[in-house]
């Protein structure tokens, strides 16, 4: 078996006596998709900033790319893409300098560098824009431009913040095509993410963050499983209590957040069933989803 391309065991850090990431350990492995999910503040990008050495941990252990880190960190960054959750493009410079002085960092000659950026420009639909400044770009834009440079120096692994927030649906779908195309190149991605749907459809594994603890982690369809089962019913509009109570016999598991009715079942036609002829309700059935599992795991608030 070859070795993980990142390695957690037993990571700690504090900011002040604040304990952002407390005792984290996981695995990804080469070639796999991870996703880090968490509630803002859950110790995500600090996980990240360890992953690239630019956040000591207090303890533990962390190998990246078969480098320890972050003694060896800066060896490890060479074969690392990085996005982080904010833009740190130059903003006088163009698109094309803006590659040409990252490709540099890497020890790539300005030949080198003019031979990839047709292809980075394609890849993130910025052909057009090659001599604007980043001033002039919208932030998708910028974003889009950030995944470009991350890829100039070909990397083994990918380490991206929130790549594809900001994003209009078509930039996203975009550069969701874009990374499965790396995945199926062998590249190896860790990501962070608020968007569930993003999570479900690129990750092959993924572990959710909560006060800097893991809480869980799988496959997206194996914790959907495990959490929540397959289906579930939101009903608006009526009692909550009343309904709960009719539907109690019929239901997994039934949750009230607010005026809706989540009801978490295994055949929603048997809770659907039950609420025939009430025109006042409104129902959605669908099947259960990683936001679910997130809201689940994380809390939706007005638990019962
Ligand atoms: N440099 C720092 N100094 C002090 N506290 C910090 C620092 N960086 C992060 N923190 C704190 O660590 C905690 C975790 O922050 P982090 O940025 O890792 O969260 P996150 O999961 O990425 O959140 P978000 O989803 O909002 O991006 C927060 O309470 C934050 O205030
Ligand atoms: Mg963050």
């Amino acid at each position: 078996m070859s070795k993980a391309a990142i390695s957690f065991t037993g990571v700690r850090k504090s900011y002040g006596d604040k304990i952002v990431v407390d005792g984290l350990s996981f695995s990804v492995a080469p070639g796999e998709c991870f996703g880090l999910l968490g509630p803002n503040g859950a110790g995500k990008s600090t996980t990240v900033r360890m992953v690239l050495g630019m956040a000591p941990p207090d303890a533990g252990k962390i190998i990246v790319l078969g480098e320890p880190v972050p003694a060896r960190a800066r060896s490890a960054r060479m074969s690392i893409g990085v996005v982080p959750q904010f833009d740190n493009l130059e903003p006088g410079f163009t698109v094309r300098e803006n590659l040409l002085v990252f490709g540099r960092y890497f020890g790539m000659s300005t030949r080198e560098i003019e031979a990839v950026v047709p292809s980075l420009l394609e890849f993130a639909r910025l052909e057009s824009k090659v001599d604007a400044r980043v001033t002039e770009l919208s932030g998708g834009m910028k974003r889009r431009l950030m995944l470009a440079r991350a890829l100039i120096n070909d990397p083994q692994l990918l380490v991206m913040d929130e790549p594809t927030t900001g994003l209009d649906p078509h930039a996203r779908h975009l550069i969701w095509e874009r990374l499965r195309s790396l995945l199926a190149r062998g590249k190896t991605i860790l990501l962070t993410t608020h968007f569930m749907e993003e999570a479900e459809r690129l990750c092959d594994r993924l572990c959710v963050l909560e006060e800097g603890r893991k809480i869980a982690e799988g496959g997206p369809r194996a914790l959907i499983a495990e959490q929540i089962g397959s289906h579930v019913v939101e009903i608006r509009g009526g009692n909550p209590h009343e309904l709960r109570t009719l539907i109690a016999p019929h239901a997994q598991r039934i949750e009230v957040s607010g005026g809706t009715l989540f009801c978490y079942v295994s055949d929603p036609e048997r809770v659907c069933v039950q609420l025939r002829g009430r025109a006042a309700l409104r129902l959605l059935q669908r099947p259960a989803n990683l936001e679910d599992v997130f809201l689940q795991l994380t809390g939706r608030g007005m638990k019962e």
